[in-house]
């Protein structure tokens, strides 16, 4: 197990984890990587950690190249497990070290570990670090997406440290995202970014702004793949429309069934859009995963959901996914409701709220039927997905 070198004295010492499918309830079917970052200058400098049961991995990638005792500094980006959990193990090495986070970082550090003993310089957005020939500048992006996340800039070698930002989910063959399929990294930067940052578009933008004004020629954040050359800004794009709520004509129909009836009329609605021109989704929630629809959501226009009721409720796979929905905080959207019901008609109305609590528009009524749609209710359906695509 050796260091990859993506600069000259930087190294990736990370690990690759190709088995998880399942992150904190974000199914990840390509796995994951934690990516940490030795800088080999007169101060040694290790940039984030890895998920604890990869620690050794992490320690024989940084033995490959010094003996991790030599080191002077620990950053921590950011204080989530899957980046820090490895932190104690080595500091463990390196009793000498000094963690470099910002206030909240050190505050989130003590309550995840016994920091009593660790010697913690605390930053704050502009403060720069002289480790030799480079000096690192920290950027604080709080709630980008935890209070404590924090970037590492290093301006000699025009390299962004990240953390989760520009992240995948992916365990790719090649640490660098241009011996990929790129269309798959591309793929799984979408992803991520719905599943984990589209509830901060704000926190996004403001961080935008400031990389505009930094010189970078590549992007190592500490999930996937290191983004290089004209990816750096491609992704930066990406980011930007993804946090404008920029829609494709595009809408995704997420439904859940029971006897055929609600799917009967995810069908119909799929055929009238496409009668537009619109390209459709549908999603049958027995069969797709939450974090799939939401890379789906992400750049539609319209979201179209539909249900069954069972035991006067909505069944249970759409309940779940409306809650996921309501989360992650889509934005920009047009919405519409549509099920079947054999006696509790209203129950439907609960497929409204989160379209209200997420201020999508809502220009036209829902459509409900009891038990199987006619033919009559199907041309009703489709009618009112006619006054819907007029939004
Ligand atoms: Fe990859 Fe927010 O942790």
């Amino acid at each position: 197990m050796k260091a990859q070198e993506i600069k000259k004295d930087i190294y990736f010492v990370g690990a690759k984890d190709w088995n998880i499918r399942d992150f904190h309830g974000y199914k990840v079917p390509r796995g994951t990587s934690y990516n940490a970052y030795l800088i080999i200058d007169e101060k040694i400098t290790l940039v984030d950690t890895v998920k604890a049961p990869f620690s050794q991995e992490l320690l024989t990638k940084i033995k490959s190249i010094i003996d991790p005792t030599k080191i002077d500094y620990l950053i921590c980006n950011h204080v989530e497990m899957d980046h820090s959990s490895s932190m104690p193990a080595v500091l463990e090495q390196t009793k000498n070290a000094t963690v470099i986070t910002d206030m909240q970082g050190k505050n989130s550090l003590a309550q995840h570990y016994d920091t009593s003993d660790w010697k913690i310089e605390v930053v704050k957005t502009g403060d720069t670090l002289n480790i030799g020939k480079r000096t690192l500048s920290f950027v604080q992006t709080p709630m980008l997406h935890w209070p404590d996340s924090m970037v590492t800039y290093i301006e000699q070698d025009k390299l962004l440290l990240p953390n989760d930002g520009f992240g995948q989910h992916i365990a790719a063959d090649s640490i660098f995202a241009n011996e990929n399929p790129m269309d798959i990294i591309f793929e799984e930067a979408k992803s991520y970014y719905a599943n984990i940052l589209f509830p901060f578009p704000k926190q996004t933008f403001n961080a935008l702004e400031v990389l505009q004004n930094l010189e970078i020629d590549m992007i190592a954040p500490a999930h996937g793949c290191i983004w290089q050359k004209d990816e750096v800004k491609k992704i930066q794009e990406l980011y930007n429309d993804w946090a404008s709520g920029k829609n494709e004509n595009k809408a995704v129909i997420i439904y859940d069934t029971m006897w055929g009836s609600t799917e009967k009329m995810a069908r119909s609605i799929e055929l009238e859009l496409e009668s537009h021109n619109i390209k459709v989704a549908v999603k049958n929630l027995k069969e797709v995963d939450v974090s799939e629809i939401m890379t789906e959501l992400i750049d539609s226009k319209y979201v179209i959901i539909g249900c069954s009721v069972l035991n006067n409720q909505i069944l249970p796979k759409m309940a779940g996914f409306l809650n996921y929905m309501q989360g992650l905080k889509p934005h920009d959207k047009i919405g519409f409701s549509f099920g079947s019901y054999g006696w509790a008609k209203g129950v439907l109305d609960q497929l409204q709220q989160p379209f209200e609590a997420l201020n999508f528009e809502t220009p036209v009524d829902s459509f409900t039927c009891q038990y199987v749609p006619t033919e009559e209710d199907l041309n009703e359906l489709q009618n009112k997905i006619k006054e819907l695509v007029k939004k």
